[in-house]
């Protein structure tokens, strides 16, 4: 055993005591498959299997009905999935873990199937030319319905509420998805923000949604239990592929995040080879060297990382955690794994969504 690799290591996320620094990334799995989008005991057992994370993101979870955009995923907005997702913390907690709950919202990367045939909810009618994964398959995605400045708000109030009902639900902190091709990102690309309000237009206009879900969620929880998940990692598909303006939006959003005295920033690295231009140096450690600078506060690095390179980016201190999403699939012991070098499992790629035990609750512990 070697426990004084940089990844084994305890830390202390504002008033949260981690154990180590294997951080299991959000995610969706796609095993909320009842009509309330309720978490089950199969969730519980998966979540407790994975409680030796210094720290675990749940998968994504749906504020509000509006933000539906995959299938079989568990919403976190009726006081039944409140009551369901008690029986998850208390499983992870009786285990010794720590969870957050991620909060989602799909915007435009979603599909009429979700709604009775209504486009769905996003910054402006703009198609972003993705795949959304529907109960009966991948469906190319629509042109959505511009929020109106009432349905702005009353999404930000949303976010709020999940909020709330994440620490209802004994959840020790939330974490914003802000990153990737959803809702908040999409009022931060000016490709899919077309709106003319205080919304759109200028990057501070872009940004003022993400802030403004930020402050709301402030309001009723305390801010050093809520982290944002971020970076510039667009899909490179659809409306996502990065603009000439997407490293100073991000300059700009991730210094602004300073203004709070958050838990965290869980960073994405680059997750397609950067276009020609401005991005090409946030290629591999690039981004954490570049954002490290910026964002003060703690840093959790992700994507594409193994033990040695997690080990590497903490002992260089470019970042404080690392998040682990597949290996963490299929190793549910992943931190026991490090400590002894022992091989890690491979994950079944066909069984990530679904639909029941194989493939996300009957990955083996380490013998012995
Ligand atoms: C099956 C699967 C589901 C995912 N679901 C989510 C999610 O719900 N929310 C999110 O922010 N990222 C999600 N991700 C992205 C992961 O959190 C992570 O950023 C990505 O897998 C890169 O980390 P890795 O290389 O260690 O797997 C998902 C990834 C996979 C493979």
């Amino acid at each position: 055993m070697n426990l004084t690799q940089p990844l084994l290591q305890p830390y202390q996320m504002r008033d949260v005591s981690l154990a180590n620094r294997v951080v299991m990334a959000p995610l969706t799995r796609s095993r909320a498959r009842n009509r309330d989008l309720l978490p089950t005991d199969l969730h519980a057992e998966y979540y407790a299997q994975r409680a030796s994370a210094g720290l675990i993101i749940s998968e994504g979870v749906w504020i509000s009905q509006d933000a539906v955009g995959w299938h079989d995923v568990p919403g976190l907005f009726t006081d039944d999935q409140v009551a369901h997702w008690k029986l998850v913390t208390d499983a992870v907690h009786a285990a010794g873990g720590l969870i957050f709950a991620q909060l989602w919202h799909t915007g435009s990367a979603s599909h009429g199937d979700f709604f009775d045939g209504r486009p769905p909810l996003a910054p402006s009618a703009v198609n972003p030319g993705l795949l959304a994964p529907t109960s009966t398959g991948r469906k190319p995605t629509v042109e959505p319905r511009a929020m109106s400045q009432d349905e702005v708000r009353k999404t930000i109030a949303d976010y709020a509420a999940a909020a709330r009902n994440a620490m209802a639900a004994g959840f020790d902190g939330v974490q914003l998805q802000a990153g990737f091709n959803y809702l908040i990102s999409q009022f931060l690309n000016p490709r899919t923000n077309l709106r003319t309000d205080r919304y759109g237009g200028t990057l501070e206009n872009r940004a003022r949604f993400l802030f403004e879900v930020i402050e709301a969620v402030g309001d009723v929880v305390d801010l050093r239990r809520v982290g944002v998940k971020a970076g510039p990692a667009w899909s490179e598909t659809g409306e996502f592929v990065s603009g000439p303006e997407a490293l100073a939006d991000h300059e700009y959003v991730l210094g602004r995040l300073n203004d709070y005295e958050l838990s965290h920033l869980l960073l994405m690295g680059m997750m397609a080879e950067p276009a020609q231009g401005s991005l090409e140096k946030l290629a591999d450690d690039g981004v954490f060297q570049h954002f490290r600078k910026i964002y003060q506060g703690t840093i959790i690095a992700n994507v594409g990382f193994d033990q040695q390179r997690g080990n590497t980016i903490l002992a260089n201190d470019l970042a404080d955690l690392v998040a682990y999403g597949q290996p963490f699939i299929s190793n549910p012991d992943l931190p026991a794994r490090f400590a002894s070098h022992a091989p890690l499992a491979d994950p079944k790629a066909h069984l990530f969504y679904g639909p029941d035990a194989a493939g996300y609750t009957d990955y083996p512990l380490l013998e012995g």
